[in-house]
């Protein structure tokens, strides 16, 4: 059955290589295996310093040809949070009443979006800017292209999920930007080179989640 966050993973050779620093091992799964995604938080800010860490470290992640395609927008203010979700939610009602989904059901879902995004202490926007990858004439390697720049952003997100779990901060990662690009750029004029990707929400957790993992025989193949 699914490996659950308390077990440890089945690795003893590795261990007996890391005899020599247990602790760091230790840490090492305690920042992998503890990471959740937290989507309550406490009403407490984030010191910006805090924010450029976590930031930082975003930006150490290995990109394709290291071009760091990735672009942040951190959102701090109460207001332009209301804004985003506002104008978010606007696009998402339409296209749910597109779908013919039940009214009630489009507001609950709505209303906890609103919660989330306007309850986090900061929001990061994550884009994909393609102004310093590769250009070709031909749609496949164009293709492979973009998405190795996507590719590049995600592992940046990834480092800034890890980093905020390190300095104790909860954090999510929303997927909504990815079908209101335009909505997104607008309401924080960014620039037209940038296509937002995902909205990470920040803050002191103010929940505990669990989750288990599939056994590696369920997801490898060994050749
Ligand atoms: C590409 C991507 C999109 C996601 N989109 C959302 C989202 O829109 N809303 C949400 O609540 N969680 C979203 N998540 C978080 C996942 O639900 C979460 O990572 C997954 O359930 C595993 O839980 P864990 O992060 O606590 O390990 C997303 C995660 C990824 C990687």
């Amino acid at each position: 059955m699914p490996l659950s966050i308390h077990q440890p993973p089945v690795r003893d050779s590795v261990t007996d290589q890391h005899q020599d620093n247990p602790d760091a091992d230790a840490l090492f799964w305690q920042l992998i295996q503890g990471r959740r995604s937290i989507r309550r938080y406490l009403p407490r800010p984030i010191d910006r310093a805090l924010l450029e860490q976590i930031l930082s470290a975003a930006t150490w992640a290995p990109s394709a040809h290291n071009r760091q395609p990735w672009r942040f927008c951190v959102i701090e203010s109460q207001s332009a949070k209301l804004a985003l979700s506002q104008a978010m939610a606007a696009r998402w009602r339409r296209d749910l009443a597109g779908d013919n989904a039940d009214p009630d059901f489009s507001e609950r879902r709505i209303a906890i979006s609103h919660t989330r995004i306007t309850g986090a202490a900061g929001l990061v926007v994550a884009a994909v800017s393609m102004e310093e990858m590769d250009v070709y004439p031909d749609p496949l390697r164009a293709e492979a292209e973009w998405t190795m720049a996507v590719q590049s952003t995600a592992l940046a997100c990834q480092n800034l999920l890890l980093a905020a779990h390190h300095y104790g901060l909860g954090a999510c990662w929303m997927c909504a930007p990815l079908f209101v690009p335009d909505t997104v750029r607008g309401i924080f004029n960014l620039p037209e080179t940038w296509h937002p990707q995902a909205l990470i929400t920040l803050g002191y957790p103010a929940e505990t989640k669990e989750k288990e993992r599939l056994s590696l025989e369920e997801r490898v193949l060994w050749r």
